[in-house]
């Protein structure tokens, strides 16, 4: 069975408190549960995650992620995290270029290719969010867009198969308003197609985000070309978050998308 992926996105959310309350209820559920080939991680803000560290207590079943990191190794750059610090700490993957930094940080393709080199280079695993908006759908350029997104931020690397992408259409995160399992796999397909003939590789995991929830999950990972989720709103709920871990676990290999 292939490897699968869940990674829990906190963005700006959760006091100390909460992030503690949430290890602590979600931990002991998936210790009862085999969660085999499953990659589980939990992106919480910067700040937290050498308390969650600390409550991981060596535990295997969750691995710290990152939601951004700085493009450059080091240097006088207030305010900003490198990605040899968050090694440092034992984060194992980095989100790049979410929709929301690409928007309100001005994070363009170019500066994201940066940044997936630098996560590389400390031996962490990027997941590179693309996705087009709305307008974008709605003018047709969908694919044109996701195309240029991944082939401008993925340029020059070698380590492809190290590389994770997260499909994440903006009009639909946080949104409640999930693509149809058509437009999900139509995407996912295509973007396995560039990294085929770009990078010569079938085996870069392709995650879907964008209003996840309990109810959606389990037709999405039905979906062949999926590989996982990459969740929000939905991440904040342990009760959630555990019903999403479960519809992965029952993802069927090589099921059609219905
Ligand atoms: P959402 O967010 O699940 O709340 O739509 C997904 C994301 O932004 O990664």
């Amino acid at each position: 069975m292939d490897k699968k992926y869940l990674i829990g996105n906190w963005k700006m959310y959760k006091t100390i408190e909460e992030a503690t309350f949430f290890m602590q209820h979600l931990l002991p559920q998936l210790e009862a549960i085999d969660s085999g080939s499953l990659a589980l991680c939990i992106a919480p803000a910067f700040v937290h995650l050498p308390a969650i560290r600390t409550l991981l207590n060596g535990s295997t079943f969750i691995q710290l992620a990152a939601q951004n990191c700085h493009h450059e190794p080091e240097g006088a750059f207030t305010g900003e995290v490198s990605a040899a610090m968050l090694a440092d700490i034992g984060v194992g993957s980095v989100l790049i270029g979410h929709s929301e930094r690409r928007v309100y940080q001005k994070e363009d393709h170019l500066l994201l290719g940066k940044k997936v080199k630098r996560v590389l280079e400390q031996g962490m695993q990027p997941f590179l969010c693309c996705g087009e908006s709305l307008k974008d759908r709605r003018n047709g350029r969908h694919k044109a867009v996701v195309q240029q997104q991944i082939e401008e931020s993925l340029d020059g690397i070698t380590e492809i198969e190290k590389v994770g992408i997260a499909y994440e259409p903006v009009w639909a995160i946080g949104t409640g308003e999930v693509a149809s399992l058509e437009v999900i796999e139509a995407m996912h397909s295509f973007i396995k197609e560039i990294l085929w003939h770009q990078y010569g590789s079938k085996n870069v995991p392709i995650l879907y985000g964008g209003s996840c929830n309990p109810q959606n999950a389990k037709a999405i990972f039905n979906c062949p070309n999926v590989a996982g989720g990459l969740i929000g709103g939905a991440s904040l709920r342990v009760d959630d978050f555990m019903k999403i871990v479960t519809a992965l676990l029952e993802q069927k290999d090589g099921t059609n998308c219905n």
